[in-house]
């Protein structure tokens, strides 16, 4: 499978068989490659219990085989059919406040049902043995956008022996959540609720924690269960995906993307412009699940039908915004969907096709996007993103961070990409990866700088991984409220950083939420700190027992003036350690301090950077053989000129480039250093 795949979510059961060669006519001259189907068809492909129709499904793959366009088939399971709730109405999950929720939308289902465990085997394992077989199902979605949480006494029932396999006894439980506070004290299990959470928090800490991660594990087993189901019928090189949510934090997709062969997600930019400083991180996030190449399994054509205002995309940017996805790691770009169906939720939602089953004019965009795609060189799909700088991307630190703001406005995400921009906007290339992919300095050997943003939990082994690397000589970044708690949620009994404070060669003697900016000023750093602010007491050089290589730390940039805690207060500092440096950014920086601050790290890390006009990105990814091509795109309206001080080739154009050349407004080349 050498080529980045073309693709639309197809719905044949909506429509007359008799219609159906008319559009898979439009897809093939519209160059599209795949389509996936069968994800909510669940009321077609069985009517009624153990009676199975999949033969409209064998058709439509045979049809769009003919044609060249292969097929991804979904599990039809985020959709289960009225007659099943019928049957099992205990396959419905219940809300926060204890109702059953309704029939007539989807994913309302409670994962961990075993009703409808028992109708998701009967149907996957013969969805599976029909269709497992078949040459032109190149790849399977379990489900679709897990999302949904159950609180049914079932579910609750199920917390609690997770919490006794876990913590073994009531002792341990009581101990490690300090559930002497409030009289929490439990002495049966049964007395533990599955926590309603709400934004600013409301329960222990300890519990809401394992709850998400309760929700994961339910999550995963149910995923497990229909991969099982399905592997045994599949073709090796056939893979298994869900397309996940990106920025959706309802569970630790690490965990569910462990058992699955490649990551998948689906983006929407919804109202406005694509800011692709900001994107790019998502997608880098989806490459890290696996470290590999993804799938942008669903993508706006147009517009979607779920915004506050659901504003079209200009004229050029979602051909744009699909090399976006592709520079970043997506060896397919798939819109969702083809056709509107008549009737249903969706009516207004933006698709390929109109009612009327005449093109829209997003339609042209995508054909020549096609067009593109097959002027490629082999050896792009599969390819990696190439990266210098890791930045590290943690649900429990996030979860534990949402649970407990302090500020309103303190957000993981915004936080996250406030160090995510700047990189962006200087095309320096990044890996976003799990810190449990961190347990040891090889699996950052390559990177020139990692980056900790607001990493509350810090396990001793990443610890060491990064001690090891930075020793080696690698720069690290570590931020304001890192190493702050433990895997309960519990406080450190030692001041943050906590594990990364030696490292860091400071201690954070106290937080301040801000109701308004403070100055922040230092040899490179001239700006303010918004919302946040530590106090930072670096640590006084070598001392006894401790490692030769601690040596003194520097501060970059104090506080000035404020409110009387912080005056003249260290912000930012930076530490030799070893053969590398550590930085630690006590302060959330406004964005163009931000800037100067990351360009001076970028610059000390050596980390390559490319300099382009305002709105244009350079994305570079590596062939198996070594190739690095650059993904140039223009995220503007405007014409834009660049000139890169070497020579390059245009690969879609197939010409080389010599002096200053121009991107059409929206534009995209290919380019690889002239040979
Ligand atoms: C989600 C779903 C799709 C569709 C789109 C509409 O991503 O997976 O089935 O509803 O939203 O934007
Ligand atoms: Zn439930």
């Amino acid at each position: 499978m050498s080529r980045i795949h073309l693709g639309a979510a197809y719905y044949p059961e909506h429509w007359p068989e008799s219609r159906w060669p008319e559009d898979v006519r439009q897809m093939r001259e519209t160059g599209l490659s795949v389509v996936r189907m069968g994800e909510f068809a669940w009321s077609t492909l069985e009517p009624a219990s153990g009676e199975f129709h999949f033969d409209w499904l064998d058709r439509a793959i045979a049809l769009l085989a003919e044609n060249g366009i292969h097929t991804v088939l979904g599990t039809p399971t985020a959709a289960p059919p009225a007659w099943l709730v019928q049957q099992a109405p205990s396959i419905l999950a219940v809300d926060e406040r204890g109702n059953r929720v309704q029939f007539g939308n989807r994913c309302h289902y409670c994962v961990n049902s075993p009703e409808f465990h028992d109708a998701t085997t009967r149907l996957v394992s013969a969805l599976a043995g029909h269709f497992g077989p078949n040459p032109h199902v190149i790849g399977w979605q379990i489900d679709n956008e897990f999302n949904r949480v159950c609180w049914c006494s079932r579910c609750q029932e199920l917390f609690r022996t997770y919490l006794e396999e876990k913590f073994g006894s009531l002792d341990a439980l009581n101990h490690r959540w300090s559930t002497r506070y409030w009289s929490q004290t439990y002495s049966a299990w049964d007395q533990i609720p599955a926590p309603i959470v709400t934004p600013n928090g409301g329960h222990n800490p300890g519990l809401v924690l394992e709850f998400k991660r309760f929700v994961t594990r339910s999550y995963r087993a149910y995923q497990k269960l229909q991969i099982e189901l399905l592997r045994p019928h599949l073709a090796p090189e056939v893979w298994i995906t869900h397309n996940f949510m990106g920025w959706f934090d309802g569970f630790d997709h690490y965990a569910l993307a462990e058992d699955l062969d490649m990551a998948a997600w689906d983006w929407y930019v919804t109202t406005g412009r694509n800011d692709y400083r900001l994107s790019g991180a998502a997608h880098d996030l989806t490459y890290g699940f696996k470290r590999r190449p993804f799938w942008l399994m669903e993508t706006q054509p147009g517009c979607v039908n779920w915004a506050p205002v659901n504003s079209m995309l200009d004229k050029g940017e979602g051909r744009a915004m699909a090399w976006h996805a592709i520079a970043h790691g997506a060896d397919a770009v798939l819109y969702w969907q083809w056709r509107s169906a008549l009737g249903g939720q969706e009516q207004y939602h933006g698709t390929l096709v109109d009612p009327s089953g005449q093109p829209r004019p997003f339609l042209e965009e995508v054909r020549r996007l096609g067009q593109e795609l097959s002027a490629l060189p082999d050896g792009i799909s599969g390819s990696t993103p190439k990266a210098r700088v890791a930045l590290l991307y943690d649900y429990d630190s996030r979860w534990s961070l949402q649970g407990q703001p302090h500020h309103h406005a303190f957000d993981y995400g915004t936080h996250f990409t406030h160090y995510y921009r700047p990189l962006a906007v200087r095309n320096a290339g990044v890996h976003i990866l799990s810190p449990r992919a961190v347990q040891a300095a090889a699996s950052l050997a390559g990177y020139k700088l990692v980056i900790a943003p607001a990493l509350a939990i810090v396990p001793e082994s990443l610890a060491a991984a990064l001690r090891d690397f930075v020793s080696r000589g690698g720069h690290l970044v570590v931020t304001l409220r890192c190493g702050v708690k433990d895997g309960d949620n519990a406080l450190l009994p030692a001041r943050p950083p906590g594990p990364l404070a030696e490292l860091a060669g400071v201690d954070v003697e106290e937080y301040y939420a801000l109701p308004s900016p403070i100055p922040v000023r230092g040899r490179l750093v001239d700006g303010e700190a918004r919302l946040w602010a530590e106090r930072l007491q670096p640590r006084q050089g070598p001392r006894k027992g401790k490692t030769p290589q601690a040596i003194a730390c520097q501060v970059m940039a104090c506080y000035g003036a404020s409110n009387g805690w912080l005056d003249g207060q260290a912000a930012i500092t930076v530490h030799p350690y070893g053969k590398g440096l550590v930085y630690y950014v006590g302060a959330y920086l406004d964005e163009a301090a931000q800037q100067r601050l990351v360009d001076n790290i970028l610059q000390n890390a050596q980390v390559p950077v490319l300099a382009t006009p305002n709105g244009v990105e350079v994305r570079v990814r590596t062939t198996a053989a070594g190739e690095d091509l650059y993904f140039v795109i223009n995220h503007t309206a405007q014409e834009q000129t660049l000139a890169f001080p070497w020579t390059a080739y245009n690969v879609l154009r197939g010409e080389p480039i010599q002096g200053p050349w121009t991107l059409e407004p929206y534009g995209t080349a290919v380019l690889t250093r002239k040979r």
